[in-house]
């Protein structure tokens, strides 16, 4: 099955004083998704946005949103995150210890469920959840920082992904640029999450959507 390669803006490497803008600019220079990234100070060493920020954005386009909560206890956020406009919630495998009751939650709640996996989480971890969720993201740094090197064993393990999972997208996000956008798409990735190498782009933001939808073609 060939599926159409989405970019995935990521806003945390966005200005945020120009957000509506750089959201804006990406919508025009077709991105297909915008993803916003959570974080608690907990589960990553890092601390970001919630529910207002993607309340925000849901105002600047009408691309789907993807909340990726890299967050402890995520079930608490469900609900704020698609009362806000998420139109897909992504949950950290590692961070939840009722992944099925979470997953329910998030349908129930009226969004699609998508499972983060970790650097270091087993692919088969995901096996059992794979008939509940839409969606697997497997991150290709460890999480928390825009910026970082995609980390060494990435494509083959998207590789097992997609050999468990060959109907779900699979997307990747973490040091994904031109050239690393050609070796996840060529190991079976469909979405490109992107932060960097968007909005840190030389030549502006759609030079640099236009760069990974190449090299994705490329693939
Ligand atoms: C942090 C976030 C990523 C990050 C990607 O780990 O989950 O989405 O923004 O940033 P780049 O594309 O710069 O690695």
């Amino acid at each position: 099955m060939t599926r159409r390669i989405e970019i995935v803006p990521s806003i945390l490497s966005a200005d945020f004083l120009r957000l509506g803008e750089q959201v804006r600019e990406a919508e025009s220079a077709g991105a297909d998704r915008i993803q916003v990234d959570v974080m608690d100070g907990h589960f990553v060493p890092n601390l970001t946005m919630g529910p207002a920020i993607l309340k925000a954005v849901r105002g600047a386009t009408k691309l789907p949103l993807e909340a990726h909560l890299m967050v402890e206890s995520p079930e608490r956020w469900i609900d704020l995150f698609v009362e806000a406009g998420a139109d897909l919630i992504l949950v950290q495998i590692e961070s939840t210890y009722s992944l099925y009751r979470t997953v329910t939650a998030i349908k129930a709640a009226g969004a699609r469920p998508g499972v983060v996996l970790n650097p270091a989480t087993p692919v088969e971890s995901i096996r059992e959840i794979l008939p509940y969720i839409d969606q697997v993201l497997v991150m290709t740094v460890e999480p928390g920082f825009g910026g970082q090197a995609f980390v060494p064993h990435s494509a083959e393990k998207i590789r097992r992904v997609r050999a468990l999972a060959p109907d779900h997208d699979l997307e990747v996000d973490g040091g994904i640029d031109a050239s690393t956008a050609r070796t996840a798409v060529e190991a079976g990735a469909n979405l490109l999450v992107a932060g960097s190498s968007v909005y840190g782009f030389e030549g502006g933001v759609a030079a640099g959507i236009d760069a990974l939808r190449e090299a994705a073609d490329r693939a």
